[in-house]
């Protein structure tokens, strides 16, 4: 049996691209320390077939639809008050990474990209606060392409520093509530995301990596449960990389 590290008892949390590879970690990881669990998506079949596997009713309920649209939000969070009465942890986890050098990005994939990765959170979270309790918890999702940049990827990388410039400014905003504000910046994690990337360009990607392996998405699923937990009680306005050497090593 294992003992869950925290204890979320009576604790509800939103989680946006919650049957991705990161997004379905942080929801077993949440739901196994006792959190109730709001969980959105695109795709109605595998939101189903995650709640099935957490397995209680009682403690998830699930939405399928574009995470970036107002409307979806609003549904989104109508449900969490109707079945849970509260919201203390929200959790964007959904993500697009298409691959498009600047050259060939139209206005529409730019927009796109934005849209999904830095625009959505930005009403998400603007649509969320209001209705969280005092005491409660965001974790984002920014990038090591965040920071560095990202060869063919400057739209995505633009997007994920938004995430950390909008994780900064609302941890100053929320704090007088309590409500703590980070993000986690993954390197490389082996998920769907980044499949075709890892076929590509894989082996020269771990030569700068100390670690010299990519990570899994409990790895990243683990640091955004503890930035939810008590543990991290002090920890506000952060981003923690997550990415076995790689930014340091540059
Ligand atoms: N995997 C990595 O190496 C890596 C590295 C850095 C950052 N990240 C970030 O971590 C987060 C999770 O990524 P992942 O690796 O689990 O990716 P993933 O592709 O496995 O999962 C992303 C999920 O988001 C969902 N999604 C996409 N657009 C959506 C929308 N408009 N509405 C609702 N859901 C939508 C997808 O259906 C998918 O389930 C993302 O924000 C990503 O940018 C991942």
């Amino acid at each position: 049996m294992s003992i869950p590290a925290y204890d979320f008892t009576h604790k509800t949390g939103l989680i946006t691209g919650a049957t991705g590879g990161i997004g379905r970690d942080v929801a077993r990881l949440l739901f196994d320390a006792g959190a109730n669990l709001v969980l959105l998506d695109l795709d109605p079949g595998s939101l189903n077939a995650l709640a099935v596997e957490l397995g209680d009713d009682a403690r998830v309920a699930a939405l399928a639809g574009d995470a970036s649209s107002p409307e979806i939000i609003d549904g989104a969070l109508a449900l969490t008050t109707a079945r849970f009465g509260a919201l203390d942890f929200v959790v964007p986890a959904a993500g697009i990474y298409p691959e498009s050098p600047v050259t060939e990005t139209s206005d529409e994939l730019w927009r796109k990209v934005m849209d999904i990765n830095l625009d959505g959170v930005f009403r998400l979270l603007r649509a969320a606060t209001p209705v969280m309790a005092d005491g409660g918890a965001i974790v984002n999702f920014a990038s090591l392409a965040g920071h560095r940049g990202s060869k063919n990827h400057a739209h995505y990388a633009a997007s994920k520093a938004g995430v950390i410039a909008l994780t900064r400014s609302l941890a100053h905003e929320l704090g007088h509530r309590g409500i703590r504000v980070n993000a986690v910046s993954p390197g490389t994690i082996s998920t769907p995301m980044v499949e075709a990337l890892v076929a590509e360009r894989g082996e020269s990607m771990l030569s700068g990596t100390p670690l010299n392996r990519f990570g899994n998405s409990m790895e990243v699923a683990q640091v955004a449960a503890f930035l939810c937990s008590d543990g991290a009680s002090f920890i506000n306005g952060e981003t923690i990389h997550v990415n076995g050497g790689l930014f340091m090593a540059g």
